[in-house]
């Protein structure tokens, strides 16, 4: 039986769960990760039982829609354990849908496995076709990895969306092709603007790239037509004429979208994040492995939603300004 959904001070109703499975990953993104990064030691993560126990608790209070994010997730061990128990929630009707975001090194293995768990669509993080581009911006050798990883996805019937983070000087020649790659194989692309989270060794000026401006350039060669389709996070569609495929844009830095937000994060810990640009939490591990853990996780969800802010200011403007959040992006994947 459904208990009280949830519903922020703000009236927005809490449908979509980001669940970050592990904060590891065998990639260093230079805009994600600092290159010696600290994980977290294994007896602070939640094991897989409680991580579904989690996921349960949000589904009771309304979660139709559960992402899973790392790090990587698909570096987590046993991972299809979880998956599995969310594929049989959407059978029996209590969740829309179970996705994924990787980077796509580990999905030659998976991508069978993802789909019989009830998986139909899934984002990889790609950002660049270049090999010495990648290994500059992932400090490690991986690109044939992750394309052989799309290839297993793409013949297993996953429906692929590719991620790829602007970024200024490094793969912002690369749009355009990349677009028309992925639109050629049937693949949807969105396009991120990075946003300053944690210490990283570059300086996010030096990286930010406004989507406004992409935007304008692909417009002098491009017929970019909006679309009202939504998927749920806060990307904005466009169809490009020429290349008949769909792009996405997210643009939190340019044009906010927090109105219209319908999400909550939680690491692997167990703690939520009420939004990605905020560093306030809530322990639902303590309250999970407490007293009366019912009660005490349905309280915790209370206090959450009061304190979900109304909306994050990220800013890129000052040269050697510390991130707006110190909090890494691989804590809650996104
Ligand atoms: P769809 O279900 O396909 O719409 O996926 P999604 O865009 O919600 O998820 P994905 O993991 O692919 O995330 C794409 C980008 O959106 C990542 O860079 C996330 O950090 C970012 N993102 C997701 N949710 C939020 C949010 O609430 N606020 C901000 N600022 N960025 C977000
Ligand atoms: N800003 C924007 N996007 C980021 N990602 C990781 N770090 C950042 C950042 N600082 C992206 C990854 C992945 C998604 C979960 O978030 O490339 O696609
Ligand atoms: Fe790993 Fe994703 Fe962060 Fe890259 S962006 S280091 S793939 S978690």
């Amino acid at each position: 039986m459904l208990k009280k959904p949830l519903r922020d001070s703000f009236g927005r109703d809490i449908t979509y769960l980001r669940l970050s499975v592990t904060d590891r990953c065998d990639l260093r993104c230079t805009y994600c990760m600092a290159e010696e990064m600290k994980f977290l030691p294994k007896r602070d993560v939640l094991d897989l039982e409680e991580l579904e126990q989690l996921a349960g608790a949000f589904i009771d209070r309304g979660v139709r829609r559960i992402r899973i994010s790392g790090g990587e997730p698909l570096v987590r061990r046993d991972i299809m354990t979880l998956m599995n128990g969310l594929g049989s929630r959407i059978e029996r009707g209590e969740l829309d849908e179970v996705t994924l975001t990787t980077n796509g090194t580990q999905l030659s293995r998976f991508a069978r496995d993802l789909v019989s768990a009830g998986v139909k669509r899934i984002n990889v993080s790609l950002d660049t076709l270049d090999d010495k581009t990648f290994e500059t911006l992932t400090r490690r050798r991986a690109l044939s990895q992750v394309l052989k990883g799309l290839d297993a996805a793409q013949n297993a019937g996953l429906h692929v969306k590719i991620n790829m983070v602007a970024l200024k000087g490094v793969n912002e020649n690369e749009i355009a092709p990349m677009i028309t790659w992925a639109h050629g194989r049937s693949m949807d692309l969105t396009l991120i603007e990075v946003m300053p989270l944690g210490e990283i060794e570059e300086d996010r000026v030096d990286q930010y790239l406004p989507l406004t401006a992409v935007r304008d350039r692909l417009e002098k060669t491009w017929t970019l037509t909006p679309l009202e389709m939504r998927t749920g996070g806060p990307a904005r569609y466009v169809r490009v004429e020429e290349t008949n495929g769909i792009l996405g844009l997210i643009t939190p830095l340019t044009n906010n979208f927090c109105a219209g937000c319908n999400r909550v994060r939680v690491t692997c810990t167990g703690q939520i994040y009420m939004c990605l640009g905020h560093s306030d939490c809530v322990d639902l591990r303590a309250a999970m492995r407490g007293k009366n853990p019912e009660e005490a996780l349905g309280k915790a969800l209370d206090r959450a939603m009061i304190r979900k802010p109304e909306r994050h200011a990220f800013e890129i403007t000052k040269r050697g300004a510390a991130p707006s959040v110190s909090r890494h992006m691989s804590m809650t994947g996104g």
